[in-house]
């Protein structure tokens, strides 16, 4: 009984959370009306069963008392008038009946509609909003089936179930209660037999109801992350033949989830069949005894009416409950999944920041980017990239970092973008310091260009004005960031300009032409701080010398902080950090490290920094 009640009140705490309050108040709202649409249904039954009697017996059924009382309350002159009376208020009672009944289911769905439209968005905004580090431990493609699968789930197969019980059990109390006060033995003895036979197939079944529904979410899992790989490295599978693979994966992971949905549904829609048939026979049954016990047949035709209705007017709410509780197990996961994220949605908010106080504004107002004692590991790593790491970085100039694959360039940069938050150390950006409450503001002064960068499946112009509405695009700082970023002629030969589109990832231009784009789009937000992780290198020599020397003079002040492999690139640093193995091994500029420094003498015997050619 315990372990029954937590089923349901677990169920509504969450939708109780994830709900708002005017969601709330519309589903009320909604069960209130199931009340008058139960109200309704009692009514249907209650003049039904007075005209089929009255048809089949009438003499008998005069002399009761509730027809003298109907009979009078008519104001009918005959029993003819008393029929036809009754019969045209069944008709009006029923159009209205199934008129309500749509009303009622249609305000559901429109209301299910419209969670489903917030909750989508609501969660799409919470995932966006979760740290970077966040996107870094979760694959896309799952939370992308949260957003569209699970979500879909929860409002269509979760919410709804619990709307349909909750006013089915309302109808199947109301008829339950008018039977039984007319026909007690009746429907006593016939809601004994359905409790029965839904209780034990209840035991049977629930327990595989929710190993079905693990493997649901599971096999759901391993179609949303097959099919986006598969479809995003489709170059790489042709190249080496493995589509088979990738079909074969796929198709395992549609057929274990086809096959827990099919189970499902031949165990929910169990009941009704059994049902059916437990009650046909008793029903046949109970006729043949009665016959056996030589009764007349007219005088059985009225009880018998009557059982049949109690049959299927109960029946039917029962195997509606059933089912619905069925679909409600089966889906419930979906449910933890969307109540987990959004429960801990508002965690970065309400977290407060771990910078003591006193530590704040203590730095001079000096014009740098200041690193003091940070400490840094990825969740998944067990030694830390970054280990009471200390650096400065002058405003306002060209930096370089350089080091082997692995050193901790990339960590760094998002580390100084405030992408990656360290565990312990402070961040300053001209004597301030960076935390949770002021990231936004520090990203909005920094332009951009990672090793890999995402291109939209939207014109060059949306590409490099990246999230701006079009209305909003200033042309004049579109224009500067196509200049400076070398993409000029390349648009100028295209047929539809900056309007041009560049297909999903940018496919349909080369290396150094995404490359370009991605300057331009870091170049239009006018930053104070450039950051170029490996930007440059798939332009050509003169490409590159030629943006380098466009950025020289920007007309605003500018640092640059910039990752590279490349001698040339070094040339355009006033300074250069040298990494290794997450500490800094040497600084200086150029000339400087190429004559003392050993560590940078070492880089470049080894070809870690080398020469490009023409
Ligand atoms: N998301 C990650 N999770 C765990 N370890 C990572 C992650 N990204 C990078 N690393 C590890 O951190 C170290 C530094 O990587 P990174 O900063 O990318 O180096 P670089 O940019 O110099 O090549 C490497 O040992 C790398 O394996
Ligand atoms: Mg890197």
């Amino acid at each position: 009984m315990g372990k029954l009640l937590q089923n349901f009140s677990i169920p509504l705490k969450k939708i109780n959370f994830i709900l708002n309050s005017y969601e709330k108040r519309n589903l009320i709202l909604l069960s209130v009306g199931s009340v008058v649409l139960s109200l309704t249904e009692v009514f249907s039954i209650g003049i039904i069963v007075p005209i089929v009697i009255l048809f089949s017996n009438a003499e008998k059924f005069q002399t009761g008392k509730a027809f003298k009382l109907l009979y009078q309350l008519t104001m009918a002159r005959n029993l003819k008038e008393f029929f036809f009376i009754l019969s045209t208020a069944a008709i009006l009672l029923f159009i209205f009946k199934s008129a309500y009944n749509v009303f009622i289911f249609s305000k559901q769905q429109s209301i299910i509609g419209k969670i489903y439209t917030r909750l989508t968005a609501r969660l799409m905004q919470d995932y966006l909003a979760k740290p970077y580090s966040f996107h870094l431990m979760n694959n896309s493609s799952l939370l992308f089936k949260n957003i569209v699968e699970e979500i879909s789930r929860f409002t269509g197969s979760y919410l709804n179930p619990s709307i349909t019980i909750m006013s089915e059990a309302i109808i199947f109390l109301g008829v339950f209660l008018f039977l039984l006060i007319l026909y007690p033995l009746v429907t006593l003895s016939i809601v004994l037999i359905f409790g029965i036979v839904v209780i034990s197939l209840n035991i049977l079944l629930m327990g595989r109801i929710g190993g079905y529904s693990i493997a649901r979410e599971e096999h759901c899992r391993q179609i949303y992350v097959t099919a986006a790989e598969a479809l995003s490295a489709v170059k790489e599978i042709q190249m080496y033949d493995v589509e088979k693979y990738f079909t074969d994966k796929f198709s395992n992971a549609t057929k274990g989830y086809t096959q827990s949905l099919v189970k499902f549904n031949i165990a929910s829609n169990l009941p009704r069949p059994i049902l059916e048939t437990f009650i046909f026979t008793l029903f046949l049954l109970g006729m043949m005894l009665s016959v056996f016990l030589n009764k007349s047949f007219t005088d059985l035709i009225p009880m018998m009416t009557v059982v049949g209705i109690v049959c299927l007017k109960l029946l039917s709410s029962i195997s509606k409950i059933y089912l619905n509780i069925h679909v409600l197990f089966y889906n419930a996961n979906a449910a933890d999944i969307v109540y987990d994220i959004i429960s801990s949605s508002d965690l970065r908010r309400e977290e407060i920041s771990a910078i003591d106080p006193r530590d704040l504004n203590i730095e001079e107002k000096s014009p740098s980017l200041h690193l003091k004692r940070i400490n840094f590991r990825y969740e998944t790593a067990n030694s830390p990239v970054l280990e009471d790491f200390s650096l400065i970085i002058p405003l306002n100039q060209t930096i370089a970092i350089v080091g082997k694959t692995g050193s901790g360039k990339s960590t760094l940069i998002d580390i100084l973008m405030g992408l990656l938050e360290p565990s312990k150390g402070l961040f300053y950006y001209r004597g301030s310091v960076i935390s949770r409450n002021n990231i936004a503001d520090y990203r909005k002064k920094i332009g951009y260009v990672p090793q890999n960068y995402f291109l939209t499946d939207d014109s060059i112009c949306a590409n490099i004005a990246f999230g701006i509405y079009a209305k909003d695009i200033d042309h004049k700082r579109l224009e500067h960031a196509i200049r400076v970023s070398q993409l000029e002629s390349f648009i100028k030969d295209l047929p539809e300009g900056i309007n041009t589109r560049i297909g999903e990832k940018g496919i349909r231009i080369s290396g150094g032409q995404r490359q370009r784009i991605g300057l331009a789009r870091a170049l239009y937000r006018e930053p104070e701080i450039l950051v170029l992780d490996e930007a440059t290198s798939a332009l050509d020599k003169h490409t590159e010398e030629d943006f380098y020397n466009a950025i020289k003079f920007p007309g605003r002040p500018l640092s640059v902080i910039l990752v590279t492999h490349r001698l040339n690139t070094l040339e355009h640093a006033d300074h250069i950090f040298v990494m290794e193995d997450g500490k800094l091994a040497a600084q200086g500029n150029l000339k400087e490290l190429a004559e003392n420094s050993p560590v940078f003498q070492k880089m470049t015997n080894q070809k870690i920094i080398s020469e490009v050619s023409e």
